[in-house]
């Protein structure tokens, strides 16, 4: 007897349905799984036995194969054991074929019971574009595939429910109400207020700038200025997330299998820190069976690097194709991964290895020679990358010392989202989500410098020497900053505070 079932891998960030055939032969007893499985697919063999049994169903002693198609697709993990387990019980005649228009996703426990697999969200989606609008999940799975409207979701607890079901003796658990609906409630703030930070308005303005617009910043200061605590203050302000960046971050966590059971969608963007002796892979993806790295996990939010030249030059050059690209694009022999790296980069950094360089109280103690090897740690075409530049100089007593609290961040980020609108409205219809998103196409239709404004721009690229790139970022920036003030044009001052973040020329 031959039986057939759906199911779907992930391959990047794109689903693919995967046909599961098992045949049943007289013969000795033998169980074997075809198709290019990976190890942990081979021990669907044990996995599946024990569940078909263990849910009060009989296991054929004679030759059962199962097939894997397309038979190409390297197969990995153990996604494939509840297809298998469901064609093995349709082949023994123990439940009817009618599973056509089904897909059928989640693991498989020894005792039978469903659980949740990563990737859910991307498969749903696939399964919905391919066609199939009836797809099988795991209870814990309900949540998360509720997300992709247009489906109809099956949740169930274990195998004996599934076949039921096909034999038309049981229903499904109900459907949890799809979670993109529900009214969202922001979480406890995570990180630190904007209004227990002292002094440093010129850093907080240039953080508020940066949020708005989605732009790249390094702050540079001596030890214990506050730099790590601005960047973990960033959180803050950050305008929420629209349902689109949502469900494009909930499917890359979903892949990852970092998406909490309980939150079955991501609202809040992503602040990722990840130290600097992360590997390449770890940065920017990879694996053999490619997974998104860092950068990804960062889309839509921000990848803070505490330390920046301890980075190493490597790490950091792996950075600048995604930096301008937006996406990183993962090769292996069995072809090319595409996944998304829209993030906002924060770095940290001190001027030099003792820290106090340029600080008018502690005498730096480098030798000569040092500050400027540290600094070229990091390399021009990166700098080249970084729209804001600013100095988080030493905090002076009377400042630390004062109790009048600053602006709250409830405040700053009321500011950055209504500025973040305007620009959704400006670039409705296209790609586009921020102001850093744009291209040097965009920026010639969509940054309109004024007439008397365009002397400033062209004395600023003459005397700071600045790149075609360059160029391009300040404009940009100039977007941002004139949309923070309601402005349709870019105006002098807008320009001006754009030019005045480029990085200082010891780093150049
Ligand atoms: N402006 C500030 N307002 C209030 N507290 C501050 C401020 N700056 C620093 N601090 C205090 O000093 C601590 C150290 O600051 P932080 O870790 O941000 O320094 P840093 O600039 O990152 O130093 P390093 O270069 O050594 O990494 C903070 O945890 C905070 O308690
Ligand atoms: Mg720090």
């Amino acid at each position: 007897m031959l039986a057939k079932v759906r199911s779907c891998a992930v391959v990047g960030m794109e689903g693919v349905i995967v046909e599961v055939e098992v045949d049943i032969s007289g013969g000795l007893p033998f169980f074997a799984v075809v198709g290019l499985p990976d190890a942990a697919v081979q021990e669907a063999r044990e996995r599946v036995r024990a569940a078909v049994r263990n849910s009060g169903f009989r296991f054929p002693g004679t030759r059962v194969v199962a097939a894997l198609a397309p038979a190409n697709l390297k197969k990995a993990g153990p996604a494939y054991d509840l297809p298998i387990a469901v064609a093995t019980i349709i082949a023994t005649g123990q439940a009817p074929a009618e599973a056509d228009g089904l897909v059928f996703l989640g693991e498989l426990g020894l005792d039978g019971s469903l659980r949740h697999t990563p990737g859910i969200l991307p498969m749903v989606a696939a399964s919905h574009e391919q066609g199939f609008s009836r797809i099988i999940v795991p209870e814990a799975s309900a949540k998360e595939a509720s997300l992709v409207d247009g489906v109809e979701i099956l949740p169930f607890a274990n195998l004996a429910q599934i076949a039921a079901y096909l034999n038309k003796e049981g229903q499904p658990l109900p459907v949890p109400i799809n979670v993109a609906d529900e009214e969202y409630i922001p979480p406890e703030m995570t990180g630190i207020d904007f209004a227990y930070i002292k002094g440093q308005e010129h850093v907080k303005r240039a953080l508020e700038i940066a949020a708005a617009g989605g732009h790249n910043v390094v702050m540079m200061g001596p030890p214990g200025s506050g730099k790590t605590l601005l960047a973990r203050s960033l959180c803050s302000i950050l305008p929420p997330m629209t349902n689109d960046e949502a469900i494009e971050v909930t499917k890359i966590y979903s892949i990852s299998g970092l998406l909490p059971p309980s939150t079955p969608m991501m609202r809040q963007r992503p602040f990722r820190s990840p130290h600097y002796t992360t590997s390449n892979v770890g940065l920017v993806g990879g694996g053999h069976f490619p997974k998104p790295g860092e950068i990804s996990l960062s889309h839509r939010g921000v990848l803070f690097l505490d330390e920046l030249p301890e980075f190493g030059h490597t790490l950091l050059e792996v950075l600048r194709q995604p930096l301008e690209d937006r996406v990183v694009s993962i090769s292996r022999a069995q072809g090319s991964v595409t996944f998304p790296a829209n993030f906002m980069l924060v770095g940290a950094m001190n001027p030099c290895p003792c820290g106090y360089f340029g600080d008018p109280v502690k005498q730096c103690t480098c030798a000569q020679g040092t500050v400027a090897r540290y600094q070229k740690r990091i390399s021009g075409p990166f700098l080249d990358r970084v729209d804001i530049f600013v100095e988080v100089p030493r905090i002076d007593y009377e400042k630390l010392a004062d109790d009048r609290l600053g602006e709250k961040s409830e405040k700053v980020q009321a500011r950055v989202t209504a500025s973040r609108k305007k620009q959704l409205e400006r670039f409705k219809g296209t790609k586009l989500n921020s102001n850093a998103d744009m291209s040097a196409a965009d920026v010639r239709e969509y940054c309109q410098v004024e007439e008397s404004a365009q002397s400033l721009l062209k004395a600023a690229m003459k005397q700071l020497n600045l790149s075609a790139r360059a160029f391009h970022r300040i404009l940009k920036l100039a977007r941002t900053i004139a949309d923070h003030e309601d402005s349709d044009i870019i105006k002098a001052p807008h320009l001006a505070e754009a030019i005045q973040y480029r990085p200082r020329s010891l780093l150049m």
